[in-house]
């Protein structure tokens, strides 16, 4: 089952009802602020095949770890991201008869449309009951994302027959997790309330006390908007307005709802109610159509820095807008204690929490499309998390300060708990590390070193000076029992990935520590003395840098994944019968380990990330060697080898690889958006065309463009934000313009050649 989205440039539209694609549509037309979200489940409810869904960004719950076999440092709990109160839900009764379209006898003239450019969800529709009455629904919603804890609604309705209407607006908390280990609840509810037409419901988690309040407001007119009597009701968890009356044929009824969510992050616990109300009621008293008219303008706002534009290609141009889209309402980097997990707030798999993915696949389109601070949060995070690092990797028996970052993580501590992730994928290590030379060289803000950054990094270099070990029989430091970026591989030795980034890791902890006491000696020193740095520890981290085992191979002029990758048979994908794909779906995990297929990026992963130091050469050999045995089963792997082919110039692969990036779950492409989208491997489609086809790199310290358009597409722009200056990208196929909008003078290369630019000048080529 895939989903039919129409072609547009700015809209996701779906012009033909089909219930088995509500479950589909929920997440690709989901909503959110970067406070809360939601799948675009339908107003007036649905019983068929759906995931009701309402999140709550940093709002979790500690689920009691399940596992076959414990083992010791297996974390006590997974955090899961909450499913909280439904707050967008309208009951609808004609004659008696509730509006369902899974129970409809017929729906016509079914539109839903996500209007990503000024972030709005609509949906029309005809539905004939099987009490014969036909009723016309146009519905519209938006999470306001200039008052982030306010949503708006609007319902309107006319029926082609006079009828008895009910309609009762409500908000919600009897709410489950469709993931949990022990089929608990995981909400308490602490009361309700309603009167005339306003109401709320008020819950706690049952562990960590995080409490959340839901307030609405509500309004029904008629057609000369005049105003319906509406009556409060509530029970249990829940509160309702009930508007009921009889129609005029043909004329219309609208509602409102404008609902306050507020949760105990941001509020005194014994406020969270009346605030809530108080977020209803302004919301009310501006109004629905000057709230939605704030939200056009805001969003218009966010895109005039982030939108990327591709003439010629319809379908590459909805991609990337959508890729965008959700990565702007899932991060807006307001508050340090939230992060962006795997699947934003479209889903519940992999619980809502923070991954590797955030540094190694996200961090670049947040620094180069939003405000500096959206990117900086984003490193405070973890610099928050560094003592529950440092925890992490006490309980799995380091010492003295070293830190191992979890793997998956809501509050710094480890989540995860399979071994072969929790204990042996290390390599997360590295990126969260990466993250902050890459925000330092995109931004040219050293300043954070003394901030928070160097102490991140000493600790790191600390974990993989006593992960290494002396190997007699290699003469070199070996990296034993790991798993790298490849989860198709486990418990290997010598992944060159995870060695490359540990010794890089030593080494810009060390060059780091050098600058800062050169720089500014006093913030080292009290650094030094924070963490009891001792003299001869860089020294140290130098010896094992330069003493460090990688696996080659002579024969094929490689880097090798790990020490026994030559030993596998090496059969290119392209010879796998395709009935036997994805290989995670049809084969056993013994099976898939024994082979050689690579799940995604990971030899090529180290090279796509310091790029500067792969010649294009060895680049090309390591790409024609491992490219064809990828399977690409993860969805951060279609856009590191994106950016990879295009620097080969391998064009027609790069833009086979950039559609599958960017319409991953447009398309469907692994039959799983029902589950929620890929939200972290949208920064990856990101880099795909920026980096890709547009051809950005940062060479050392340096900013290049070196772009190569696929054949299809007749314009690419973008913007770019480079230490303080705004610039904007256009490359057509005869031509390069790089225009500065704002800040300070830089300087790019060109086919290597330098060209400085101020505000407001144009360079063109
Ligand atoms: C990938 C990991 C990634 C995780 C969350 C897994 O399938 O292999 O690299 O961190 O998904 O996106």
């Amino acid at each position: 089952m895939k989903p039919h989205i129409d072609p547009h440039p700015w809209k996701l539209t779906e012009s033909v009802w089909n219930p088995e694609h509500q479950i589909l549509s929920e997440s690709l037309f989901a909503l959110g602020n970067g406070r809360m979200g939601q799948r675009a489940n339908n107003e007036e409810g649905f019983s068929g095949k759906t995931l009701q869904g309402s999140y709550i960004a940093g709002v979790y719950y500690p689920d009691k770890t399940k596992v076959g076999w414990w083992k010791n440092g297996y974390p006590e709990y997974f955090a899961k991201v909450l499913n909280a109160v439904n707050f967008t839900g309208f009951h609808i009764e004609i004659d008696g008869e509730s509006l369902d379209l899974a129970k409809a006898k017929s729906v016509q003239a079914f539109h839903r449309e996500l209007d990503m450019q000024h972030g709005l969800l609509r949906r029309t529709f005809s539905a004939t009951l099987q009490n014969g009455h036909v009723v016309h629904v146009v519905a519209e919603r938006f999470l306001s994302i200039v008052m982030d804890e306010v949503a708006a609604m609007q319902l309107t309705l006319s029926t082609n027959l006079p009828a008895q209407i009910v309609v009762r607006p409500f908000v919600d908390f009897n709410v489950v997790n469709a993931d949990t280990n022990w089929d608990e609840t995981f909400w308490a509810p602490q009361g309700q309330g309603s009167q005339d037409l306003t109401g709320f419901v008020y819950a706690k988690t049952k562990k960590l006390d995080f409490h959340v309040a839901a307030a609405m407001h509500t309004q029904c007119m008629d057609q000369q908007q005049t105003p319906i009597a509406g009556e409060a009701h509530n029970k249990e968890a829940y509160a309702e307005t009930r508007f009921a009356f009889t129609s005029v044929a043909e004329q219309s009824y609208t509602v409102h709802k404008y609902v306050g969510v507020v949760s105990s992050l941001n509020a005194d616990p014994a406020e969270v109610v009346q605030r809530a109300q108080r977020q209803a009621e302004s919301a009310k008293e501006k109004g629905y159509s000057d709230l939605r008219q704030a939200q056009c303008d805001a969003w218009v706002a966010k895109w005039a820095l982030a939108d990327i534009q591709i003439d010629g290609d319809v379908s590459a141009q909805q991609g990337i807008r959508f890729n965008i889209f959700h990565l702007l309402q899932t991060f807006t980097g307001v508050d340090a204690r939230l992060n962006i997990g795997p699947k934003g707030f479209t889903g519940e798999k992999y619980g809502g929490s923070t991954y590797w993915d955030t540094e190694a696949y996200c961090l670049p389109f947040y620094m180069a499309s939003t405000a500096p601070r959206v990117a900086k949060n984003l490193l405070i995070y973890r610099y928050k998390q560094l003592g529950k690092a440092i925890e992490n990797a006490e309980k799995l028996g380091f010492t003295d300060g070293a830190a191992l970052y979890p793997m998956v993580t809501m509050n710094g501590e480890e989540c995860h708990n399979e071994w072969e992730i929790t204990f042996e994928e290390i390599h997360r290590n590295g990126a969260i590390a990466y993250g902050i030379y890459n925000y330092i060289r995109h931004t040219q803000d050293r300043g954070y070193l003394a901030e928070g950054g160097l102490e991140v990094l000493l600790a790191i270099a600390r974990f993989w000076a006593q992960r290494v070990n002396w190997s007699d029989a290699h003469e070199k430091f070996v990296i034993l029992g790991v798993t790298g970026p490849n989860e198709y591989e486990n418990n290997v030795n010598n992944n060159y990935y995870t060695n490359f980034m540990a010794a890089w890791c030593l080494e810009y902890a060390a060059e780091s520590a050098q600058w800062l006491a050169q720089e500014q000696p006093n913030a080292f020193a009290k650094i030094a003395a924070k963490i009891l740095l001792e003299e001869d520890e860089l020294e140290t981290w130098e010896a094992i840098r330069e003493n460090l085992y990688y696996p080659y191979s002579d024969e094929h002029q490689v880097y090798l994944q790990q020490d026994g990758f030559l030993d596998k048979e090496l059969i290119p994908v392209k010879e796998l019968d395709p009935a036997q794909r994805p290989i995670n779906q049809k084969w056993s995990w013994d099976r898939i380990l024994r082979s050689c297929y690579i799940k995604q990026a990971d030899t090529l992963q180290g090279m796509f990330f310091f790029e500067d130091r792969t010649p294009l050469d060895v680049l090309k050999r390591h790409f024609d060697f491992y490219e064809p045995l990828t399977v690409h089963e993860s969805s951060l792997s279609p856009c590191v080898h994106a950016v990879l082919a295009s620097r080969l110039g391998y064009t027609q692969k790069a833009y086979d690889l950039y559609l599958r990036t960017a319409r991953l779950d447009l398309d469907d492409y692994n039959n799983e958006v029902h589950q929620g989208l890929h939200v972290t491997a949208m920064g990856g489609t990101w880099m795909s065309v920026v980096y890709g086809f547009g051809g950005m790199k940062i060479v050392g310290e340096d900013l290049h463009f070196e772009p190569c358009l696929p054949q299809q597409w007749s314009l690419l722009s973008f913007h770019m934000r480079w230490r303080g200056a705004l610039l904007q990208v256009r490359i057509s196929p005869s031509a390069l313009t790089i225009e500065h909008k704002d800040g300070p003078e830089i300087t790019f290369y060109i086919e290597g050649k330098p060209h400085a630019l101020t505000c407001c000048q144009t360079f063109k080529r």
